[in-house]
């Protein structure tokens, strides 16, 4: 089978109302919560990539079933620490850097030897993170290199920690709350701010949490050994696949699109507050709340000329898998400078997004300053490609092939980019939707 698409005409202008897929974080929460909870859960729209089928597989070998109804997974739970593997079970994550970590979390107290394992990606990515205040709580885990695998076993004898997330990392918050479900006493966590899902899934649970906030960071604190009842989750469009949308439209002519029913967290919207300081047109319609969280339309036109952008490094939590749409349209559509500052968590990613970006920008032939971690982009607006552009070795990372075919669609050029099932990741209908708005994609 063909494993690269090529692009080599600009989408036609469009005006359409889509939806995108379902949100990653919210359905890979969901289902191990609802492995965790007491009772059958009943979750629908569930996000069916890669990451999240491997989410139900990895429950699934520790014991808890599940059954797909029509639109909806119905998840079995025993309660907290209900997982019952066999001794020496291995668990694959894929490519899913989420799933990996908070797995481990859930795994603490399990008394059999589990093996954690993921694909040519994931083994490159950092374990410390959650490693680290694991061990803390008074898991035993065992990791070369801080890479997988990971082998843990669990134990009994587990304590409430007191820790300090300074990196922003949602991942590293939600696997010591998700650690303190099974943990006896109150942990805390001073969390940098990150997207927090897992807080508004715990309030609405009603699993003892409170959070306070300062300016920077979350003050968290999570009673243990409280089992919750299931519940059920209807989950909403993901920010991050409708982001593809709204770049694709702000970069060509005569556009608008309206993305129904995304989730517009606060959290996670730091690509729409980049661009709208940047005098984007972007709008939210419907907007309501569902357990917790806001949902909208999202409703964005073709724009002329925007303005660069000095990015206050407090929005990359919050556009942390944006930032190379962010990089693409201030490169192509701004006209002056703009700068990004503490980009270092890029790297850490699927693949070293940081490096692959300024690569990419200047294969288009845009000037990329960088000094460590920082970068700045010197906008060239109304590029008007026609060389040809293969578009290859980035670790099968999805986010990059989906942005470089937004590139595609509206820079010009002949384009080939290769690993298009690396879509399936997030967002395995990204093509179709494409195809549907006119593009044209062999
Ligand atoms: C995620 C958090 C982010 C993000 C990832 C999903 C989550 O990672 O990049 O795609 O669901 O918690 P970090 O928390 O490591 O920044």
């Amino acid at each position: 089978m063909q494993k690269h698409i090529c692009i080599d005409k600009k989408i036609p202008p469009y005006n359409k109302i889509i939806q995108v897929s379902s949100d990653k974080s919210l359905s890979i929460r969901t289902v191990l919560l609802a492995s965790q909870a007491v009772g059958i859960s009943k979750i629908s729209n569930l996000l069916e990539s890669e990451d999240v089928l491997n989410t139900l597989k990895t429950i699934k070998k520790l014991g808890i079933n599940y059954k797909k109804k029509k639109n909806c997974y119905e998840i079995y739970g025993f309660g907290l620490n209900g997982f019952n593997p066999k001794n020496n079970t291995v668990i694959n994550a894929g490519n899913s850097g989420t799933l990996g970590r908070l797995i481990l979390s859930l795994l603490i107290k399990t008394d059999k030897k589990i093996k954690l394992i993921g694909d040519k990606s994931l083994s490159k990515r950092d374990f410390s993170r959650v490693v680290k205040p694991l061990r803390l709580f008074g898991a035993n885990i065992k990791s070369k290199n801080n890479c997988l695998p990971v082998k843990i076993q669990g134990t009994e004898f587990l304590r409430p920690i007191n820790y300090v997330e300074n990196i922003g990392s949602a991942q590293i918050k939600t696997a010591c709350c998700f650690a303190a479900l099974n943990t006896p006493g109150t942990t805390f966590i001073r969390a940098k701010k990150s997207r927090n899902h897992t807080e508004l899934l715990f309030k609405y649970l009603k699993i003892p949490i409170k959070v306070k906030s300062n300016k920077e960071f979350d003050l968290i604190e999570v009673k243990g050994l409280q089992q919750y009842n299931a519940f059920n989750y209807s989950i909403p469009g993901d920010i991050s696949s409708s982001a593809f949308f709204i770049v694709l439209t702000l970069l060509s002519k005569n556009s608008e699109i309206t993305i129904q029913n995304v989730n517009i967290n606060k959290s996670r919207i730091g690509l729409i507050i980049i661009l709208k300081i940047m005098s984007a047109k972007i709008t939210f319609k419907n907007k309501r709340i569902y357990k917790g969280e806001t949902t909208a339309d999202i409703f964005v036109k073709s724009s002329k000329i925007l303005k660069p952008i000095n990015c206050p490094s407090s929005l990359n939590s919050f556009a942390i898998d944006e930032l190379l749409l962010v990089f693409l349209v201030v490169g192509t559509k701004t006209k002056g400078i703009s700068t990004f500052k503490k980009l270092g968590e890029l790297n850490k990613k699927e693949s070293p997004r940081l490096n692959i970006a300024i690569k990419f920008l200047r294969m288009i032939g845009i000037k990329v300053l960088r000094n460590k971690d920082d970068i700045k982009i010197y906008g060239k607006p109304n590029l008007d490609l026609k060389r040809n552009f293969h578009v290859k070795n980035f670790l099968k990372d999805h986010r990059i092939f989906m942005m470089s075919c937004i590139a595609a669609l509206t820079l010009g050029g002949n384009w080939k980019i290769n690993d298009k099932d690396s879509i399936n990741t997030s967002f395995p209908k990204f093509l179709n939707v494409l195809k549907n708005l006119g593009a044209n994609i062999k």
